[in-house]
């Protein structure tokens, strides 16, 4: 019986290789821009963890909250520092927090994580004080950032623990808060505290479950509301999941919301949410995973509240995958599932677990979890206390819906391999043609931020920027829409950077090529601009921006040829510097296209020709050959006419191990000139070949094998299965980004040992149609050494009756 998990595990870290070569493609930004100099940097020795922060246009300041810090900076100009204060902990709370277990120099300091706007000059500020969270009132005035000295009770406002992610938001004089509201972290609550109406949620685990707090934003609902609703409080969120029935604990990713007038109930839920209701969010890579978890959100405002955005970003929830998503949802679909959706219960089972399902009997009126509406105050309910028991009783116990959330265009808006995202901002551009783009902003673990937009369905990540010194993650985001900056916050400094540099597109071509909203083509000045949509000089400006046409370009020079004198038996190297990590260079000699072989090494910048000999002359052209939306683009980058025989000796020493070789380095400037380089002699390295997502032998062969694997396991399954297996019916949904249930669902037997998981059926699922058997294949690697324990995490899921 061993023999079966070894083999299955072996066959899933394959098929996992082999998926995974598959998406090498993900997200390649166009380009790559390693700090640039239009960057404003702002550090102050000694003091870290830069990762709150307000941004005060009415003040011209960005508030930055630090450790033991808060800093007033010129907003136009963050190297700036107008004023500063210093907030750290007493020495006595100092200790005592170590008493209890944490360490001095890192937990047991000030983190402030709250900086909000009470009125004018006054911002309400709380830091995590040595594992005791207090807040206290700061005020801007004159230029003078001043700290009240009247600390008040943070208990619930801001986290204990300075590495807990939390949200707030301040409504009027009301604060939201989502943390946790003990010591030890296990107390999560959603809060409001407020002089008139404070509330909270309940403390049981199916209202919230170990959640991870992301964001909370209000939507003022109630304007031009036909049905008199209220305004609401969305929160996002991960939480572990009651919904699946699984082996280990599977997290989800959530939106949940309250209602802005919510007082609570009379009896039951007092002082405690009667508007509390959640529901999945789904973010589905095209391969099967386990859900992608909620890192962060921005919602996109629109002056109709209906046409709003949350744009989310999603990581995988084990660190097997590197696949990170931004899917986007529509406030009216959310909606849509809280007012009209089915609810989910608690079925009463057997076994010791919970298990929660469709709810399908009555559900009373008024509806559970409304805000109060006209159909309430018809039945003479003014206010949530005087809801009847019934409807909060059953709020109370069924706070999840039973529908998750879709993205608006059924699937991610992008998808992005390697190194992780964590926050993103969004932008809305007027371009050229009077259209609206959101341009996304999205930082990453490593100190990057990645500009993407998506055209019709296509994804492009129109620039990549390394804006931190050091790699180390984007801490948070901010985006002024009106003075076009960004501001990004990491531990070590705070940068801003404006949202384009359209100056760095040289000629008209690489402008539109570049497909940036921000920029055209101005063809009076001859220069790449910003776009001012309601300027009237639009008539000079070029911008293609979901086809990439360059047609209205004024020609470009012809490329002139550069000579080129070979010596035989040496290497040549001839230079070809492509304006795009998407394209691709084409090389070209007599008319003839050169393909990579163990004599023509092409590589990212140039081509290299081993061992010369004189039937290499003739004339070398270098294509760049980029897909830019549905078409093929070509451009000749460098031609060189490479000679026989050497007039004045070009060449020259040879030392062993390496070749010194001389060569004319033609750049795109038309400036020649001469080089002496060390090459390796032996640059044919496999991985160096496939940097646009090729596949190579090497993986074709390991996919070759997990087939087969897969059908061996197949056969041994079938015999095995039709003794042992009680079958189960594979429901397939296939939705087509429409369908209500998204894939990716799991479904589960009554019966434990044959537990199983429903995938996406179009990777990776071999489906045996022999009459009494088909293997659904699990292959997303994420939890395959979780469940080594047992058959019952094969993954399979077999039907003798059903096909
Ligand atoms: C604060 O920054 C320091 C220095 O980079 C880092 O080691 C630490 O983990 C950060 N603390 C938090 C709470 O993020
Ligand atoms: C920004 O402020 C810094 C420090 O005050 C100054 O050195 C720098 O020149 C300023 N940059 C700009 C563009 O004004
Ligand atoms: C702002 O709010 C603070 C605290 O509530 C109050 O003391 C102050 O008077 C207010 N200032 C103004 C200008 O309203
Ligand atoms: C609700 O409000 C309406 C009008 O404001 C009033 O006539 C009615 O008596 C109120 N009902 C209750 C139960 O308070
Ligand atoms: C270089 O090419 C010549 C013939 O063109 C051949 O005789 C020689 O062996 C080659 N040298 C190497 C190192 O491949």
């Amino acid at each position: 019986m061993s023999l079966l998990p070894t083999l299955s595990i072996v066959c899933r870290l394959m098929l996992c290789v082999w998926c995974g070569a598959l998406h090498n493609h993900y997200g390649v930004p166009r380009n790559t821009i390693l700090h640039p100099n239009d960057l404003k940097v702002f550090r102050e020795d000694n003091i870290f963890n830069y990762t709150t922060m307000q941004l005060r246009d009415d003040l011209g300041v960005v508030l930055i909250g630090a450790r033991e810090a808060i800093f007033a900076l010129d907003i136009n100009n963050i190297s700036t520092k107008k004023s500063w204060v210093y907030w750290p902990v007493t020495e006595v709370k100092q200790t005592d927090c170590t008493y209890k277990g944490k360490q001095a120099e890192v937990e047991c300091r000030n983190y402030i994580r709250t900086l909000h706007t009470i009125n004018d000059t006054t911002i309400y500020v709380c830091g995590t004080y040595a594992f005791s969270p207090v807040c206290d009132y700061l005020t801007f005035a004159n230029g003078q950032l001043l700290l009240k000295g009247k600390p008040e009770e943070g208990k619930g406002k801001c986290p204990f623990d300075p590495f807990q992610r939390y949200s707030s938001l301040m409504v009027g004089s009301d604060l939201y808060s989502a943390t946790s509201i003990n010591f030890l972290g296990s107390e999560p609550v959603i809060l409001r505290s407020s002089s008139s109406a404070a509330l909270r949620s309940d403390f049981k685990y199916f209202w919230l479950n170990e959640p991870n707090f992301v964001f909370m934003d209000i939507v003022g609902e109630s304007l031009d509301s036909p049905d008199g609703d209220d305004d609401k409080v969305y929160f996002i969120f991960s939480e572990n999941a009651v919904e699946y029935d699984f082996y280990t604990k599977v997290k989800v990713s959530r939106v949940a919301r309250v209602c802005k007038g919510d007082m609570g109930g009379q009896r039951t839920l007092q002082r405690k949410w009667t508007s509390f209701l959640k529901a999945r969010l789904d973010c589905s890579l095209p391969e099967p995973s386990l859900p992608l978890i909620v890192q962060d959100v921005f919602l996109m405002k629109h002056n109709d509240w209906r046409k709003s955005v949350f744009y989310g970003i999603f990581t995988p929830q084990s660190g097997l995958s590197q696949v990170s998503a931004v899917c986007a949802y529509s406030i009216s679909d959310i909606r849509n599932i809280f007012n009209e959706g089915k609810f989910k219960t608690r079925a009463a089972v057997e076994s010791s677990q919970d298990k929660w399902v469709m709810y399908t009997g009555e559900v009373p009126v008024p509806r559970p979890g409304a805000c109060i509406n006209n159909v309430a105050r018809k039945m003479g309910v003014n206010e949530s206390r005087q809801l009847p028991d019934k409807t909060l009783q059953f709020v109370r116990d069924r706070p999840l819906m039973d529908d998750a959330v879709s993205p608006v265009t059924g699937r991610p808006l992008l998808l992005k391999k390697g190194p992780l995202l964590t926050r993103i901002v969004v932008d809305s551009v007027t371009a050229l043609n009077q259209q609206t783009y959101h341009v996304m902003f999205i930082g990453t673990e490593n100190g990057f931020i990645q500009k993407a937009v998506n055209y019709a369905g296509e994804m492009l990540i129109i620039e990549e920027i390394q804006v931190l010194e050091s790699p180390e993650p984007v801490g948070i985001l901010r985006l002024s829409s009106s003075k076009g900056q960004l501001y990004a916050g990491s531990d070590s400094s705070v940068i801003q950077m404006p949202v384009s540099n359209c100056g760095r597109y040289e000629s008209c071509v690489d402008c539109v090529l570049s497909r940036d909203p921000y920029c055209a083509w101005d063809t009076s000045s001859e220069q790449c601009s910003r776009v001012h949509s309601l300027s009237s000089s639009s008539k000079n400006m070029v911008q293609s921006l979901e086809e990439g046409d360059v047609s209205e370009c004024p020609a470009p020079d012809p490329v002139e040829a550069v000579d080129f004198h070979l010596v035989p038996g040496n290497n040549i190297q001839l230079p070809c510097r492509l304006h795009s990590n998407l394209a691709q260079a084409h090389w070209q000699f007599s008319d003839q296209t050169l393909e990579a072989n163990n004599k023509y090494y092409i590589y990212s910048g140039g081509l290299l020709i081993l061992n010369a000999s004189e039937s290499d002359a003739g004339l070398y052209t270098c294509d760049s050959v980029e897909q830019i939306g549905s078409r093929t683009f070509s451009r000749t980058i460098a031609l060189y006419s490479v000679k026989t025989p050497p007039a004045p000796p070009v060449v020259a020493v040879s030392t062993p191990g390496t070749t010194m070789i001389k060569y004319s380095d033609y750049t795109h400037t038309n400036t020649l000139t001469t080089k002496t380089e060390e090459v390796m002699p032996s640059p044919l390295l496999p991985e160096n070949r496939k940097d646009n997502g090729r596949v190579s032998h090497l993986e074709v062969a390991v996919g070759l094998l997990s087939l087969l694997c897969l059908c061996l396991f197949g056969a041994i399954f079938w015999f095995w299965g039709r003794k042992h297996l009680r079958c189960l019916r594979i429901v397939q949904t296939l939705g087509g980004g429409e369908g209500r249930r998204p894939s990716g669902e799991y479904i589960h037997s009554q019966n434990k040992t044959s537990e199983t998981k429903l995938l996406e059926p179009k990777a990776g699922a071999v489906i045996a149609n022999n009459n009494h058997s088909c293997v659904d294949f699990k292959v997303n690697g994420d939890n395959h050494l979780a469940n080594i324990s047992g058959l019952d995490g094969l993954g399979y899921i077999c039907d003798e009756s059903e096909i």
